[in-house]
């Protein structure tokens, strides 16, 4: 089928710029653009929620409300509808008493109680939005597992006698660490007999429901967001109990790397920096961390010392206790350290007291600030990302392309887009350790900063970083290769792996 008449519907909950906690946003808010640069129509849904309404975009009500069963009810959902930058339609779900809070998923470290039914509604919304707008998608791309029942209603209605134009569905695991898990007494939300889907050929995981078994079971191909992590979850040590399935699905299971939208993260014109700069004029980097020292109130003498920064959810998935192992020999190194990032609090709590150790050396800022990133980002000369596992990673490959070196552990997607220095040659662009532990991390650490120091070598591995290119154009076309595949099964197959 050619691209231009190839209609994909995007789903998900979150999608830049619209709503974010992490780098799921990012994805779904640029790849769609990336899409609809090779010639396909697409657009995509997301639930409503208070932090949309109240950013004062465009949007507006289609009049139109759709049906969407709860359990043994019928709950209706508002649409609304707005178009982004790139001109891709973005239509919203809305349901106050569901998505009219202060936070996407819970409050705290407590995932609010009704997100089964939260997030089944705005499944059951989804599927009933192409009747709505009357643009039927040839298939919808769902990502993790707040879309995971899709897949499944959609196989649910094919029992139902609909099967000839059932669109087929492709699942992206952005994480499979969150498994959308559920008590299997309230199995009856979903809308789907339980007869038929709740067993282990179906959302059944180890005695609960698993909305990201959903997706991955019944989509028709699944991908996740880097070749490595696609090789690493179908083993026992990364897969969290789904790497059976995994392995039985391998054949319709892809890597694609995720892409970054140089659009916005580039410094070459971010408005967020102190001042732009590109590889052949260096002089707004220094700048940036002049700015981002004073931003954060340490010593101005740390201009002269290697400065070092963390951009990450406080999730044991991050590697965060790693780095608070290491915390003070690293301040007593001699270095700067800023991080930002929130949630588990005694991380959070762990963290302003290692600094209160060292003051003027190394500040934190706890909270969700994105214009604070891009300085970060610009200003540091070093991005940690000690991650215990990673699907893909993006701010190591935002933080390539603002001349600061990554230092990570090599694991998923970092293992792909990062290269050790090779002193020899003079290639990589960062620093790597595997083993998962704090002297590792250490090493690699006091590895850099021996760098640093040699500036001829520094500047070396920042223009290896800045000239890497990993915009979407390559990983797109790719994901057009895997809805070939779909659409057409007789379709030679792809070659990810
Ligand atoms: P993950 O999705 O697992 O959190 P990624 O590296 O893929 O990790 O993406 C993280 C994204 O979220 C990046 O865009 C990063 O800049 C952003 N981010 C993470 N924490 C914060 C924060 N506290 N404030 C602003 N942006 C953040
Ligand atoms: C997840 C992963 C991260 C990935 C992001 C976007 O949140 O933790 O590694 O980059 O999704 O795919």
């Amino acid at each position: 089928m050619p691209n231009k008449s190839l209609r994909i519907l995007f789903v998900s909950s979150e999608a830049a710029p619209y709503a974010k906690t992490g780098g799921l946003a990012d994805v779904t808010g640029s790849l769609p653009a990336a899409l609809k640069a090779l010639g396909v129509d697409v657009r995509q849904v997301l639930p409503y929620y208070r932090s949309i309404r109240e950013k004062g975009f465009p949007i507006q009500s289609l009049d139109e409300q759709v049906d969407a069963p709860v359990g043994a009810g019928t709950l209706k959902a508002w649409l609304f509808e707005t178009t982004t930058d790139a001109g891709i339609p973005v239509y919203f779900v809305d349901r106050l008493d569901f998505f009219d809070r202060p936070q996407l998923y819970g409050e705290g470290s407590r995932d609010y109680g009704d997100n089964l039914e939260r997030f089944s509604f705005f499944c059951h919304a989804a599927r009933r939005l192409p009747e709505v707008i009357k643009w039927r998608p040839h298939l919808i791309h769902c990502h993790d597992w707040q879309t995971g029942l899709l897949p499944a209603l959609h196989k649910g209605a094919r029992g139902q006698g609909a099967s000839s134009d059932r669109p087929k569905s492709v699942f992206t695991i952005h994480n499979i660490g969150y498994p959308g898990l559920f008590p299997q007494d309230r199995f009856g939300v979903t809308g789907l007999s339980r007869d038929d889907f709740f067993n282990s050929r179906g959302l059944e995981y180890y005695g609960w429901i698993s909305l990201l078994k959903s997706g991955i079971v019944f989509s028709d191909a699944v991908t996740t967001v880097s070749p490595t992590y696609a090789r690493e979850i179908q083993t026992p040590e990364y897969g969290m109990g789904m790497d059976g399935i995994l392995r039985q699905r391998q054949a319709r299971l892809y890597g694609i790397l995720n892409g970054a939208d140089y659009e916005v993260w580039d410094p070459g014109k971010d408005p967020h920096i102190a001042q732009t700069y590109d590889p052949d004029d260096m002089t707004g980097k220094r700048a940036c961390k002049q700015a981002l020292i004073q931003e954060m109130g340490l010593d101005s003498n740390r201009e002269n010392r290697p400065l070092l920064a963390m951009i990450s959810r406080f999730d044991s998935q991050k590697g965060l206790d790693l780095f608070l192992a290491i915390m003070d020999a690293l301040l007593q190194m001699d270095v700067g350290v800023v991080v930002l990032g929130a949630g588990d609090g005694h991380v959070e709590w762990s963290i302003q007291e290692g600094f209160r150790r060292h003051p003027g050396r190394g500040a934190v800022y706890i909270g969700f600030h994105d214009a604070l990133a891009h300085r970060i980002m610009a200003g540091a000369d070093m991005l940690l990302v000690p991650s215990r596992y990673e699907p893909c990673g993006l701010t190591q490959i935002y933080a390539l392309k603002y001349g600061t070196v990554p230092v990570v552990r090599g694991t998923g997607g970092l293992e792909d887009t990062v290269q050790s220095y090779a002193p020899a040659t003079g290639e990589g662009n960062g620093f790597k350790f595997y083993p998962y532990d704090a002297q590792a991390l250490f090493g690699a650490v006091r590895e850099a900063v021996a760098v640093y120091y040699r500036s001829d070598a520094w500047g070396r591995l920042m223009t290896n970083g800045m000239g890497a290119d990993f915009s979407w154009e390559v990983s797109a076309q790719r994901y057009l290769d895997v809805y070939a595949s779909v659409l057409d099964p007789s379709a030679p197959r792809v070659s990810t792996p």
